[in-house]
């Protein structure tokens, strides 16, 4: 057991110290870095789903006035690892999915950049392709491991025997569909190459962690990690898409190797973005549950069909939720893939999770409608007493808090079960709830520095600010740490001259990066005392063997949406959207109020809007730009309220800290599609719901 901090900075909701800067203009993002003269690189991308680059003609392009270099897949340096397919740009003529990037320009403007890269002539020697998932193709397989040790396959009891006895079933196939991040600020780099010495890159780039990328560009590339600084003071959102360097920052780098001395920017262009910068698979689940009259699971089982591209195998954990959620004494999970000429699919938004939510989630609302119990009721009675996967106690679980306190909150009691009978003018009005689930995390490798300078401590760690707040919430626990007032503590993060942090990402960055700061402060008091001297510094890492193993640690949450559809049009609109969360110690009410609902926003968006739509004839997403990609603007959300438990957990950190950024998207899309279905009647599986589905 960790002694909690005592929280005084902490659970303090104070206002953004980066938020003045953002506001005004002057946050420095990777693409605005202050450079003499920079070059600007343009990608030329394949316009084949499948084949090879027989030929390039680069001499209309070069022939541009203010063309500084041309780059193929004929002429680009080689790279020392190819080990990562994805990141092995221009080192092969083969083309593995359309848009994949075969040939670079560098210009002194973006403008003559871009318009010489398209006069690039590639021609190519095209080959059928294939890209159509779809759960009755005959070559599907079974990846080793889903992302990134999960085990692909769980089997407990005997799910088949389980739902041939029940007293209800129910047993559908569910759909999520491809989607694609898309954070504000695209995928950006400004790098340098000094050539002084035996070399030395600077990559100011957009990234959730500046030493995870740089220790990924320096095994590309064969640099020592001491020739490398990746620097990220403001990072305009990631949702995982900047979680591990894509290709765009192994091509800036080597641009900037073409141009020795002078900075090279590139930026993906919105439309590249959905090529290069990764996307969440689609999912087909098939769905199994089963229980007895009172609505206790005997069974509960996904199986589930995902896919990857060939260039890599990136295998999403959808099944993984399901191993964990409820008591059954059966339950199986299974995950099989399609290996497909498509780009390489990635991390977003709670991986796994967040699709894995959706499909058994909306499965327990029909199995609450067929044995007539309240769907809060239902999954309270399957509240496993200790994890259903492991059998390790719960660190802390009040899932059925929860969804007590958002019962409450939100009006349900008294419900009325039927589905289509409420109507108010044109509007068919229903209300759904769905449980959320999260994983709590920490990574290896983090250490803080401490150091004394004039009256204040300077606190400096790699540490990633992704519009999640780490700049102010990581001095709010330093504050504690050291037990001086916060606008003592100055913290320092983003830039690999800092000691080295673990990635943004898995919602483990603060539990992570506050576990390193605090470790630091009482070796630093240890040390030093209560009365330091100027320049006294103490530098240490997160205790990895302090981390508890004996708990099962998962932040839950629920969420309860009200609906309504026009009747006539279908449209549907969701006027109240709640979530009440129990993740542990709130750090800042503030920040951790705009993760939670932003990520049910993004929840929302991917009930009604998300679909990359690919036309399988060109193995091509055809509405590539936020024009026609749709999200949840400011007019598709209603009454939006994000609460949460006041939670202690003296297992998972010393912070009490359990992750906040992924939970709030898990479970969204589920309390929506029920929403949906209890206004109209109509039961819709398939992701996003859209109105031709109601009528
Ligand atoms: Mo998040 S998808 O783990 O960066």
């Amino acid at each position: 057991m960790t002694e909690l901090l005592e929280p005084r900075a902490m659970g303090q909701g104070l206002v953004r110290r980066d938020g003045v800067a953002k506001v005004r203009g002057t946050a420095t993002y990777a693409f605005e870095t202050p450079a003499e003269r920079p070059a600007h690189c343009a990608l030329v991308q394949a316009t084949v789903a499948r084949g090879r680059v027989t030929a390039i003609d680069t001499a209309a392009a070069e022939a541009l006035d203010g063309v500084l270099a041309v780059v193929t897949v004929f002429t680009a340096e080689r790279l020392a690892s190819v080990e990562d397919a994805e990141l092995a740009a221009l080192q092969t003529a083969e083309v593995a999915f359309r848009g994949q990037v075969v040939g670079l320009v560098l210009a002194e403007t973006s403008e003559t950049a871009r318009e010489a890269a398209d006069l690039v002539e590639v021609t190519y020697d095209e080959q059928p392709h294939d890209s159509e998932l779809r759960a009755d193709r005959d070559d599907l397989y079974t990846p080793e491991k889903v992302n990134p040790g999960f085990e692909t396959d769980t089997a407990e009891g005997d799910v088949a025997a389980a739902m041939a006895t029940a007293h209800a079933t129910v047993d559908h196939t569910y759909s999520t569909a491809t989607y694609h991040n898309n954070p504000l600020e695209p995928h950006a780099t400004t790098a340098l190459w000094d050539p002084a010495g035996d070399g030395f890159l600077t990559l100011w780039d957009s990234t959730q962690g500046v030493h995870p990328s740089r220790a990924t560009v320096c095994q590309v590339l064969g640099l020592p990690q001491d020739h490398v600084q990746v620097v990220a003071p403001h990072v305009g959102g990631g949702f995982g898409s900047k979680g591990t360097p894509h290709v765009n920052v192994v091509l800036a780098a080597m641009a900037a190797r073409v141009l020795p001395g002078r900075a090279v920017k590139l930026a993906l262009t919105r439309q590249q973005m959905f090529s290069l910068a990764g996307y969440r698979t689609p999912t087909i689940q098939h769905v199994q549950v089963a229980a007895d009259a009172e609505g206790r699971l005997s069974a509960i089982a996904i199986d589930v069909v995902e896919q990857t591209s060939k260039v890599k195998e990136f295998a999403e954990q959808t099944g993984v939720p399901t191993r964990m959620m409820y008591a059954s004494p059966n339950r199986r999970t299974t995950h099989r893939l399609a290996a497909l000429d498509l780009p390489v699919n990635s991390w977003m938004r709670a991986p796994g999770e967040c699709p894995g939510m959706f499909g058994p989630e909306v499965a327990l609302d029909e199995l609450a409608h067929d044995l007539g119990i309240d769907p809060v009721e239902l999954r309270i009675r399957n509240e496993p007493e200790v994890d259903p996967e492991t059998g390790k106690p719960w660190s802390s679980r009040h899932l059925v808090e929860c969804l007590r306190e958002g019962a409450e909150r939100f009006g349900w009691t008294g419900r009325d079960p039927r589905p289509g009978v409420r109507r108010e003018g044109g509007w068919l009005v229903g209300t759904g709830v769905a449980s959320s689930v999260y994983p709590t995390m920490r990574m290896a490798d983090s250490t803080a520095l401490i150091r004394f300078e004039a009256g204040r401590y300077a606190v400096e760690i790699g540490a990633a600010d992704i519009g999640t707040g780490t700049w102010t919430t990581l001095p709010q626990i330093a504050a504690d740490a050291l037990d001086v007032p916060v606008d003592d503590v100055e913290v320092r993060i983003g830039d690999t001259r800092y000691p080295i942090a673990s990635v943004a990402g898995g919602s483990s960055g603060l539990n992570t990066w506050g576990s390193a700061v605090v470790e630091a402060a009482r070796a630093f008091r240890g040390e030093y005392g209560t009365d330091p001297a100027d320049g006294d510094e103490m530098e240490t890492g997160v205790d990895q063997a302090a981390q508890d193993e004996d708990h099962a640690a998962y932040a839950f949450g629920a969420q309860f949406v009200e609906a309504r559809v026009d009747a006539d049009t279908g449209e549907i609109r969701v006027p109240r959207h709640l979530g009440v969360f129990a993740a542990g110690r709130i750090v800042n009410p503030r920040t951790a109020r705009s993760q939670f609902v932003g990520a049910m926003t993004m929840g929302l968006s991917m009930a009604l809007h998300e679909n990359s739509l690919l036309d399988p004839r060109s193995g091509h997403v055809v509405n590539h730009d936020l024009a026609e990609y749709h999200i949840s603007v400011n007019a598709d959300v209603g009454d939006l309220q994000a609460h949460w438990l006041d939670e202690h957990d003296p297992w998972v950190n010393a912070m009490g800290t359990k992750g906040i950024g992924e939970i709030g998207i898990t479970g969204a899309a589920a309390a929506v599609a029920n929403a949906v279905w209890h206004a109209t009647g109509v039961r819709v599986r398939d992701l996003p719901i859209t109105l031709d589905a109601l009528l």
